[in-house]
């Protein structure tokens, strides 16, 4: 399976912190915050990765990255978004590399305790549709919520002001070929974007979206709070894992 980071946009929620640069290149604690998504990506098995940015320091990705030796990669794509025409627009730019196979969507600012491998597997053997992964939180407001009847999602809703579940729609998206059709009939939200939620709220009407739920801490870096919460979360895991070295040594 291909593997898809997306890691445009402008970040103004992060404004003055994103004037000179891409918020997927600020540091969680001691890497880019773009090295997450893509290690979650290598661990899953997935090394075939495009990258989308965007914005006016595109080129830095490459300085960083490279052809993603870091990561064991050979290789890696890049392409460029103009403009802000939201997640799903992003993800358009992906048609060419996904050929029409399945492929494993990754947000640029989602960083994981854990691993997505099982969803991933899962779906390599799901036929056809798609699949994401929620995780039960505080503050549903704040992201794409999963209204779940008798064990089945039945609809999702962009940032509502009165959630009708505490289910996140995180930031990993299992999409078979037929994606690419799905985004082309999109139109934009209030906000002006093409949301990824119409895009999972059409594979519900196709019934072929599935979920499983992620094991471990989540959390998004695209806020203040949520920075620094990621920067806390990682930096304690780090010191937890350095000690369960040490004690096996
Ligand atoms: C995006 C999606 C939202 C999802 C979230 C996960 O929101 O639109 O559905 O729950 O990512 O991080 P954003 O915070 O990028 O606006």
């Amino acid at each position: 399976m291909k593997g898809v980071v997306l890691a445009g946009g402008t970040g103004s929620r992060l404004f003055p912190l994103t004037k000179i640069t891409n918020k997927h290149l600020l540091p969680i604690y001691d890497k880019p915050m773009i090295y997450y998504p893509i290690r979650t990506l290598v661990d899953a098995g997935i090394e075939d990765i495009l990258i989308v940015t965007g914005g006016r320091n595109s080129g830095d990705f490459l300085r960083l990255l490279g052809n993603g030796k870091e990561f064991g990669l050979k290789h890696l794509n890049y392409t460029y978004q103009e403009g802000e025409g939201g997640i799903a627009d992003a993800l358009n730019l992906a048609e060419h590399f996904a050929d029409r196979q399945k492929i494993c969507v990754i947000l640029g600012d989602n960083i994981i305790e854990g691993s997505i491998r099982p969803a991933v597997e899962e779906f390599r053997r799901q036929q056809r549709g798609a699949k994401i992964l929620l995780k039960e939180v505080p503050d549903a407001e704040r992201f794409g919520v999963a209204e779940l009847h008798d064990g089945r999602i039945t609809g999702i809703e962009e940032k509502p002001k009165k959630p009708k579940s505490n289910y996140a729609v995180t930031g990993f998206y299992l999409y078979d070929g037929s994606v690419f059709d799905k985004i082309h009939t999109l139109v934009p939200s209030l906000r002006g974007e093409l949301e990824i939620t119409d895009v999972n709220n059409a594979y519900i009407r196709e019934g072929t979206l599935t979920y499983s739920f992620l094991e471990g801490w989540w959390t998004d870096a695209g806020t203040f709070d949520s920075l620094l919460r990621a920067t806390n979360l990682v930096a304690e895991t780090e010191r937890r894992r350095a000690q369960v070295t040490l004690v096996q040594a």
